[in-house]
């Protein structure tokens, strides 16, 4: 497997372009759609960028600083919930690598950043949605998620963090 050396750093409001590219490739069926168009709408993961509780980690090439992926978490409301919502009090997380640098391990890397984040700021847990995919669900469960639930062909899955 080809590897990729990569540098993290904290997300700013500004990356709130390439987290908007990269949701678009997220979840059952959703690659290619338009951000609009998809009930519950995929803009709702990255609409208004920065509020309260919005945390992001970035991947970048160590060699070219490009981006290559991102890992972000935000609340929901039981009025607008994400694809994974289980409460208010639980945050999303949502990862995606660019097509070109998938399968490299950039992806585990992102999550146990965000993870690591999440628990420094005292979050009791987090959740996301994942395809029903044995080697995805394989990679979320080697970062501590279990799955809680499923709708259709993606599957609910949390960490628990306290
Ligand atoms: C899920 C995702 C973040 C994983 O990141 P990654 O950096 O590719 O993770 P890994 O390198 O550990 O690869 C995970 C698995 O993807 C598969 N994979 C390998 N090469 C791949 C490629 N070129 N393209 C897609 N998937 C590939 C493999 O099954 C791999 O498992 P393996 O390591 O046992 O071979 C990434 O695939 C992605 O962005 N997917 C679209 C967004 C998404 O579904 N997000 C999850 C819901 S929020």
């Amino acid at each position: 497997m080809a590897s990729v050396r990569i540098v993290m750093r904290h997300g700013e409001k500004q990356d709130v372009h390439f987290l908007r590219d990269l949701v678009r490739h997220t979840g059952p069926g959703r690659a290619g759609v338009s951000i609009e168009e998809d009930p519950p709408p995929l803009s709702r993961y990255v609409a208004g960028w920065g509020r309260v509780g919005d945390s992001s980690v970035i991947a970048l090439d160590d060699e070219t600083h490009v981006t290559v992926g991102a890992a972000w978490y935000r609340s929901f409301t039981a009025d607008e919930p994400g694809f994974a919502f289980i409460d208010e009090e639980t945050p999303e997380l949502t990862v995606g690598v660019v097509p070109s640098r998938r399968g490299q391990g950039v992806g585990p890397q992102l999550v146990a950043a965000i993870v690591e984040r999440a628990r420094s700021q005292g979050i009791p847990a987090l959740s996301l949605s994942s395809l029903q995919d044995a080697a995805l669900i394989e990679l979320f469960e080697s970062c501590g998620f279990h799955i809680v639930g499923g709708k259709g062909s993606a599957v609910t899955m949390k960490i628990d963090l306290l």
